[in-house]
């Protein structure tokens, strides 16, 4: 049983992928094949890419959410190259934290995440927390262990009242399916589901766990996204190659909208 229909959401993470030059006619395309109004869209392309996919959609589709694809953990400060959730403000209303590619490759901590998260609600953004285990975390049976461990780190510090006002979503993206074309099964994934809100329960979330959105993510297509959606504890996708192709993200939202309005009907 879901306590309350929550919002399907399907999310474009571009990763280093557009430049400013052609960002904006992607975009375009994207919203164009995906105009659903059922299903919450969002964007997130490079930093310097979000000024154009705003411009552009603004004009074509501004139901669509435009994301960043990070934010620093400080106000502001010397950090150079970095951007803080204040730059944000009027270029994106999401922002993704905790990518396992930037646990990787720029080291955050789960701490440190924490922190983004508090950046970001207090700027108004709407975070998208990345949790998942890698392919050795998983064989050893610790896959739960790991995804509860990046949670308590990142949002122990939180008051949940706040993260969850500020529509905190949670995105389940096991680093071994990640551009690997390897996905979870649909049932793995819907267990993970359960255990993060288990988890957000554990640390006081009380009955709000169960509207948290949680998304699957890690080589999304067309193809596969039914098997996530025919789970009634996953409540969207979190995709990365597929999201530049047009024809996989109309695939992708058509069979969101089936979801989305099926819990509508059921509302
Ligand atoms: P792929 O869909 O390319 O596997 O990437 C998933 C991802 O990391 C989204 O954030």
């Amino acid at each position: 049983m879901i306590h309350r229909m929550r919002d399907v959401i399907v999310a474009a993470n571009w990763k280093m992928h557009t430049t400013p030059a052609d960002a904006g006619e992607l975009a375009v395309t994207i919203a164009s094949r995906t105009r659903e109004s059922a299903v919450t869209r969002v964007i997130c392309p490079p930093y310097v890419a979000l000024a154009t996919v705003r411009d552009a959609l603004a004009n074509s589709d501004p139901d669509v959410g435009i994301g960043a694809q990070n934010v620093h953990h400080e106000a502001a400060g010397a950090y150079t190259g970095e951007i803080s959730a204040a730059m944000l403000a009027g270029l994106a209303t999401w922002v993704i934290v905790g990518h396992s590619e930037r646990r990787r490759d720029a080291g955050e901590t789960d701490e440190r995440i924490g922190l983004k998260l508090g950046r970001a609600t207090e700027a108004g953004l709407r975070a998208i927390l990345c949790v998942g285990e890698r392919a050795e975390e998983r064989d050893a049976g610790a896959a739960e262990k790991v995804v509860e461990a990046q949670l308590r780190g990142a949002l122990a510090a939180h008051d949940p009242a706040i993260l969850s006002r500020a529509g905190l979503v949670v995105a389940y993206e096991p680093v071994w399916a990640i551009g690997t074309g390897r996905t979870a099964l649909g049932s793995d994934a819907a267990l993970m589901a359960d255990a993060i809100r288990r988890t957000l329960v554990q640390l006081g979330w009380g009955s709000a766990a169960e509207d948290v959105p949680v998304l699957y993510g890690g080589s999304v297509t067309a193809g596969n996204i039914a098997e996530f959606l025919a789970e009634p504890t996953i409540d969207g996708a979190l995709v990365g190659g597929a999201s530049l192709k047009p024809d996989e993200m109309a695939g992708i939202v058509a069979r969101a909208s089936l979801t989305a309005r099926a819990r509508l009907a059921a509302s």
